[in-house]
């Protein structure tokens, strides 16, 4: 792989260790993907927060990093494995919180932002189309990709940091044009109104392609809540990176011969895997990926005057917190007992055991709570789940 003489430089040493650590790792990921040079990033979001995935290794390797460590281009993070102000409120432990403060406390010594959410692009770091970035929250990445247009790999928690402490990244894989093309058409032939049913296509698109890039036609609209939920459930469920929705999202591309089919009959039996037989629930949680400022109206509006009965979480972005506080939103939604999970989210938190039935919107939520939490979940739409938060009970509405 090509390197400038100032790359050279900085893999010698000469910038310091954090610049050398982070050369030596992209250096080496450009190596094994047969990248021909380093390219500059215009924003960087950082994955790995939440001291739960961490751990004392993990938390060791940030603060050498922070010693000399700066970033060199606008860098956010993914949410952390509390809420950094209402931790308490939250039930986390103390030995837990003090260790996740240290981890925030190493990210802030390298300039990065700890904006702690899975929605950079609603909270200001948001790039152009065909600009080339280093993001790696999986839901961000596909929602970078295909609705912004912008250039991402999914990349680790490492890389993103060393893309950051450089501003750069190797030139491979989605930076390039050959490897944006779609490679299987799927038709969709179902109408989708909610964001739990988009969630749900995402669940059948990517068991289906696994990573394959999909050219996806038959979604007549379909707005950010959509899309960002979309997005989070065909990483998950899929993997790929990438997608391109007819009319939706912004490449142009012409449509591949490989072709599938969604109907009516694949949502159904989507949702009904998605779904355990449960009726009683013990908690809510909404926000995965997290609420944008719309959600949290519709949410202030399904609760208003209303008390929920059972521990109920609303994931958000600090900075989305802050409008709604504005708006007025958040004096309702406290009102009737609902917590606000602000830097955090029900599959980073330290959770397990704590509950024995999710309600949720999201069909990422499903896979992480019943994988990583040994929840049984229920998915539904938003009014399913307040429904579910004020009477414990669940009870589809449509
Ligand atoms: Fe975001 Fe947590 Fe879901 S990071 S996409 S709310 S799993």
């Amino acid at each position: 792989m090509y390197l400038t003489k100032e790359e050279e430089r900085a893999l010698n040493g000469e910038y310091g260790f954090a610049v050398q650590n982070s050369m030596e790792i992209l250096v080496a990921l450009g190596k094994i993907f047969g990248a021909d040079r380093l390219i500059d990033v215009k924003s960087v979001q950082v994955a790995g927060v939440s001291y739960d995935n961490l751990g004392d290794a993990g938390l060791e390797y940030l603060s050498e990093l922070a010693k000399d460590g700066r970033v060199k281009v606008l860098t956010t993070l993914n949410p952390a494995g509390m809420d950094m102000e209402n931790w308490r409120g939250l039930g986390i432990d103390p030995a837990f919180a003090e260790k996740q403060i240290a981890v925030i406390e190493a990210f802030k010594r390298m300039g990065i932002i700890p904006s702690c959410t899975c929605t950079p692009y609603l909270v200001g770091n948001l790039p152009r189309f065909g600009e080339h970035i280093a993001w790696s929250e999986s839901s961000a990445v596909a929602f970078a990709n295909s609705v912004l247009g912008a250039r991402t790999n999914r990349e680790g928690g490492p890389s993103a940091l060393a893309a950051a402490l450089t501003g750069k990244t190797p030139n491979y894989g989605m930076h390039l044009d050959e490897n944006r093309i779609p490679e299987v058409h799927v038709k969709v032939k179902v109408k989708l109104s909610s964001v739990h049913e988009f969630g749900t296509l995402g669940y059948i698109i990517g068991n289906q392609i696994k990573n394959k890039i999909p050219y996806i036609t038959g979604i007549k609209s379909a707005n950010i809540e959509h899309l960002k939920s979309f997005s989070a459930s065909i990483a998950t469920y899929g993997g790929t990176t990438l997608f391109h929705i007819k009319g939706i999202t912004p490449e142009r591309h012409k449509k591949p011969k490989e072709s599938i089919e969604v109907g009516p009959e694949e949502l159904r039996s989507a949702l009904a895997a998605l779904n355990d037989p449960e009726e009683d629930v013990d908690f809510v949680a909404l926000g995965c990926p997290h609420l944008s400022i719309d959600e949290l109206k519709k949410l202030a509006n399904l609760l208003n005057g209303k008390k929920v009965k059972i521990e109920t979480w609303i994931a958000t972005s600090r900075q989305t917190k802050g409008l709604a506080d504005l708006a007025g939103y958040s004096k309702i939604i406290e009102a009737s007992g609902a917590k606000f999970a602000c830097d955090t989210c029900m599959v980073v938190a330290p959770l397990k055991g704590r509950f024995k039935v999710i309600a949720t919107d999201s069909a990422k939520s499903c896979f992480y709570s019943r994988g990583k939490n040994n929840f049984k979940v229920r998915l539904g739409t938003m009014e399913d789940c307040v429904n579910a938060a004020i009477t414990g009970k669940w009870k589809v509405s449509k």
